[in-house]
C-alpha cells in the first residue's frame, strides 16, 4: 500500500528546535496521498509559523482551544476521532510530563487525551533531560497508557552536546507510522468477534446466579483490536463499561442470548471468548418472584458452551479461534485439558485466586498456551488489563498478517 489517499492523520508540532524535521515528515505522507490537519502549540510557532505548515500539509492547522471557527467547524472531539493516527513530533520533555498527569490545558492536550485512537511520540531533547529519572518515570507511565515511541536517537544536538534525545529522521517516521497504517489497512478486512462480561441467569423476574467478571479484559481487547483496524464486534454481558463509537456493541444479559448473538454474527476470521458465561441456567425460571419459604431446591442445567460451539462449526469454524480459562488451581493441567477439549488455537489462562488480578481488577497475569507450536506457553507478566490487551493483538497481529 503505497497511496494513503483514505488515510488522516493529525500532526502535533510541539516547540523545539527539530521542529522543522515535522514538516519533512508532512511532506512525505502528503506526497503519498495521506490526509493531514495539524496543531502548532504557541511554543512550536517560535520555530516555525502556521503558513508554511498549512502549505506544505494542504491541510487545516489548530492553534487555539476555544477558538470559535475551529470550534463551530469541528470541535476537539471531533478532531480526535477524525484522525487514522495521531502523531506527536517532536514532543518535548513539558509535554510528556502534562501527557503522564492527563492534562489537558491546551488543543493539543485535549485532543490526546480526548483521543481513541493510536498516538506516537517522537521525543526530541537534551540528553540530560531524556535521561533525568523524572522524564524516565513519565515514560513509563505513558507507555503503560499505550503511547507507542518513535526514537529518540542517539547523536550530535543542536544545543552542542552528544547523546541520545535527538528526533528520530522524518523517513525513519515515515516509515514507522506507514507501516502502522498499512497494517490498519489490511486489518480492517479482518472481522474480529470479542465476548466479554458476565452473564445473568434468571431464577425469577429479579434473582439471578452471575459472577464477578466486570468485563474490563474484554473491553479491552475489543479496543485494541478496533485501534488496529480490525473490524470488531463485542458481544457483552451486563456491565458499567463504555465502548468506543467504532466497535459495534451487542448487550445481552443471559447465556443463551449471548449464544444467539454470536451465532447471528458468524461468520467471523477471529474470534476471543473473554466472557465468564455461567456454565449452568435455572432450570424452570419462576414467573413470579418466589416467596420467603423454610428451604428452596433450584434445578440446574447446563448451558451451551459458545465457544465450542463455534471452534467446533463445520463451515464457520474462525481461522483463530481464543479461548479463556479462569482458573484457581491447576492452571497448566486445566489450561491445556481446555485447549484440547474446546479445539481453541490459543487458551489463555488466567489465576482468578488473586484479588490484584483476575475478576473486577484493572490488572491481569495471563498465560498463552498455543496449540500446534513450538513455544507451546507464553506468560505475560502482571500488569494492565490494557498492556495484556496490546500484548496479545500484537500476537494475534502477528499471526493474521
Ligand atoms: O471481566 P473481568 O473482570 O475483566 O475479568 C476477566 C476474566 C477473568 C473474566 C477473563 O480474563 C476470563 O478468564 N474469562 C473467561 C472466564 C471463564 O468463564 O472461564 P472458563 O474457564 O469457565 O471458560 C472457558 C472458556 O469457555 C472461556 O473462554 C469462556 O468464555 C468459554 N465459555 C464457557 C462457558 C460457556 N457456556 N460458554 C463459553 O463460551
Amino acid at each position: 500500500m503505497k497511496d494513503l489517499s483514505n488515510k488522516k492523520i493529525l500532526f502535533i508540532i510541539c516547540g523545539g528546535i527539530s521542529a522543522y524535521k515535522s514538516l519533512e515528515t508532512i511532506r512525505l505522507f502528503r506526497k503519498n496521498n495521506a490526509e493531514i490537519k495539524t496543531i502548532v502549540t504557541q511554543n512550536a510557532k517560535k520555530f516555525i509559523t502556521p503558513l508554511t505548515v498549512a502549505s506544505l500539509s494542504q491541510g487545516k492547522v489548530y492553534e487555539d482551544l476555544f477558538n470559535i471557527e475551529n470550534e463551530s467547524e469541528m470541535d476537539h472531539i471531533a478532531l480526535s476521532r477524525w484522525a487514522d493516527v495521531i502523531v506527536v513530533a517532536p514532543i518535548t520533555a513539558n509535554t510528556i510530563t502534562k501527557l503522564s498527569h492527563g492534562s489537558s490545558e491546551d488543543l493539543a492536550s485535549t485532543v490526546i487525551l480526548a483521543s481513541n485512537k493510536q498516538i506516537f511520540l517522537v521525543p526530541a531533547m537534551n540528553v540530560r533531560m531524556w535521561e533525568h529519572q523524572s522524564t524516565k518515570i513519565n515514560l513509563k507511565t505513558l507507555k503503560k497508557y499505550g503511547y507507542k515511541f518513535i526514537g529518540p536517537v542517539i547523536g550530535d544536538m543542536a544545543c552542542g552536546e552528544y547523546g541520545e534525545g535527538k528526533m528520530s529522521e522524518p523517513l525513519d517516521i515515515y516509515n514507522e507510522i506507514f507501516n502502522f497504517l498499512s497494517n490498519q489497512f489490511k486489518n480492517e478486512k479482518i472481522k474480529a468477534l470479542v465476548t466479554a462480561g458476565p452473564t445473568n441467569e434468571y431464577i425469577d423476574p429479579v434473582r439471578f446466579i452471575t459472577n464477578k467478571s466486570s468485563g474490563k479484559q474484554g473491553y479491552e481487547i475489543a479496543k485494541s483490536l478496533s485501534k488496529r483496524g480490525f473490524d470488531t464486534t463485542l458481544i457483552s454481558g451486563p456491565t458499567s463499561l463504555n465502548v468506543d463509537k467504532n466497535i459495534k456493541l451487542i448487550e445481552v444479559e443471559t447465556a443463551e442470548e449471548m449464544f444467539n448473538a454470536t451465532q447471528k454474527n458468524l461468520p467471523v476470521d477471529i474470534a476471543i471468548f473473554s466472557a465468564a458465561v455461567a456454565d449452568f441456567k435455572v432450570n424452570k425460571k419462576n414467573d413470579n418472584k418466589i416467596k420467603k419459604q423454610e428451604n428452596l431446591t433450584i434445578s440446574l442445567e447446563k448451558n451451551i458452551d459458545i465457544l465450542s460451539y463455534v471452534s467446533n462449526h463445520n463451515s464457520m469454524r474462525p481461522k483463530l479461534v481464543i479461548g479463556f480459562a479462569a482458573e484457581t488451581n491447576n492452571l497448566d493441567f486445566n489450561a491445556i485439558s481446555k485447549l484440547n477439549d474446546k479445539n481453541c488455537d490459543w487458551i489463555i489462562a488466567n489465576d482468578v485466586s488473586k484479588k490484584d488480578r483476575g475478576f473486577n481488577s484493572d490488572f491481569n497475569e495471563v498465560t498463552i498456551y498455543y496449540k500446534n507450536s513450538q513455544d507451546k506457553k507464553e506468560k505475560l507478566f502482571l500488569k494492565r488489563k490494557s498492556e495484556i490487551s496490546e500484548e496479545i493483538v500484537d500476537r494475534i497481529v502477528s499471526k493474521t498478517n
